[in-house]
């Protein structure tokens, strides 16, 4: 049989990585999918990038490969939510089917680019966009397809992570700890995606989708990055047992689904509070199941390669299949999505860390912890300093770090502005939150 068709858009990290791991384990390749997969055409900006792909119509115009009718799977290499949605939509107009590592083409654009695929009854397979390497959509959306899943929890970006370890790990300052995760090719062409949790918070939209059977919504979730992050915060948690990373969150509740990225005190027994450098996990908890782990690298060519060379093998075994018997996209039917609201972040429950500067004066912390009893907030741990000295002079000032039990966030919230406004409170008050991950 001749083999599939496939138009690669885009050879950066990801593209020439496909084509690498597609070239080097072709035989192996096809004898899983059935047939031989070939890139046969690859559009990008600079040809003289493309490296060993002689033979092969190279070409800056990407329209061209979009609408070539021998081509069967557009591969979009590209990222970014502008020319790769116009391209993405062409090519399913087309009737072509898409494998794509575009999560935030996905996150904010993929109801219209699901919609118009079932519509034309093509596929558009996206494990890469999700933590790399990881075949986590394909654990979600069919190994888990048993159980309700109860939430998921995942370290989804690698250079926010290998930040945060090398903060923790070497006392490395936020800038420099930024600048090697971008030289080792972790980080996303603009890093404001990574470390302001835009790219987290991309990936756990899309698994929130899969996860819950709901549309993809971006624009509801809450994101909050690392970069204001103070280091002595990553100190102080560690001193009370627990490690800072910037994990993706959705979680069924009765009152709707929490979708939020933020930086979060993970207790360090915890096996997810133990993932360090650029490595990803996800933790899923389902009905049936329990709670499970997948680990892996979320980032890198050949890691991104193999999801890739996963969803094109997919698109070859099914493409033939009747579009109604295929696997659908979010897992849940196209017409079966629910309309579960989305949280806002004040309507989150969470359990807090807090971090205030104080004038170290009798009295000072009972006023902060009456505060907190009258709005039912109980204290699970404390920590006070000594005293803060310069220059062998006694400041009188000290940090006192609190943890709270579980409580909803606007009551968090509404303490720290009395908090605040106390004589003897010194400065703005840190929240943090937490997930005991139990
Ligand atoms: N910038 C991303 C990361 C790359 O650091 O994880 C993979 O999406």
């Amino acid at each position: 049989m001749e083999p599939i068709k496939v138009g690669l858009l885009g050879f950066g990290t990801v593209g020439s990585g496909t084509f690498t791991v597609l070239r080097r384990n072709q035989e192996e390749i096809k004898r899983r999918a059935g047939r031989g997969i070939e890139i046969s055409r690859i559009a990008v900006r600079t040809p003289s990038k493309v490296k060993g792909a002689e033979g092969i119509g190279i070409t800056t115009d990407f329209n061209a490969v979009v609408d070539d009718p021998s081509i069967d799977i557009v591969a979009e290499m590209i990222g970014g939510t502008g020319v790769a949605r116009d391209l993405v939509l062409r090519a399913i107009a087309n009737g072509k089917h898409i494998v794509t590592a575009n999560k935030a083409l996905l996150a904010v654009h993929g109801s219209e680019i699901f919609e118009a695929a079932s519509k034309k009854g093509v596929m558009v397979a996206f494990e890469a966009a999700v933590a790399g390497g990881i075949p986590i959509i394909k654990a979600l959306r069919e190994g888990l397809t048993a159980n309700r899943i109860e939430y998921i929890a995942g370290i989804i970006n690698g250079t926010t992570n290998y930040i945060l370890s090398e903060m923790r790990d070497r006392g490395l300052d936020f800038a420099t700890a930024l600048k090697a995760a971008q030289d080792l090719g972790y980080a996303e062409a603009d890093p404001t995606f990574d470390i302001e949790g835009v790219d987290a918070a991309h990936k756990v939209t899309l698994m929130s989708a899969i996860a819950f059977g709901v549309p993809v919504q971006f624009d509801r979730a809450y994101v909050e990055g690392i970069s204001k992050l103070d280091a002595i915060d990553i100190r102080y948690a560690e001193n009370l047992g627990y490690r800072i990373k910037l994990l993706g969150i959705a979680r069924r509740t009765e009152k709707g689904i929490e979708l939020r990225t933020h930086p979060t005190l993970i207790p360090e027994k915890r096996l997810l509070a133990n993932v360090e450098g650029a490595m990803n996990a996800v933790v899923v908890h389902g009905d049936a199941v329990g709670t499970t782990l997948y680990y892996g690298k979320g980032a890198g060519a050949e890691p991104t390669a193999s999801a890739v060379v996963a969803d094109l093998v997919d698109v070859t075994r099914l493409h033939t299949a009747d579009p109604e018997h295929r696997v659908p996209h979010l897992a849940f039917q196209h017409d079966s999505l629910a309309n579960t609201p989305i949280l806002p972040i004040e309507e989150v429950t969470s359990s807090y860390y807090l971090r205030l500067r104080v004038a170290d004066v009798t009295g000072v912390l009972a006023n902060i912890t009456r505060i907190l009893a009258d709005k039912a907030i109980s204290i699970d741990a404390l920590l006070q300093k000594e005293s803060e000295h310069v220059d062998g002079e006694d400041k009188g000032e000290t940090d006192i770090i609190l943890i709270t039990h579980e409580t909803v966030e606007k009551e968090i919230n509404a303490a720290i502005t009395q908090i605040e406004a106390l004589s003897t409170v010194v400065s703005k008050v840190t929240k943090l939150r937490m997930e005991g991950l139990k």
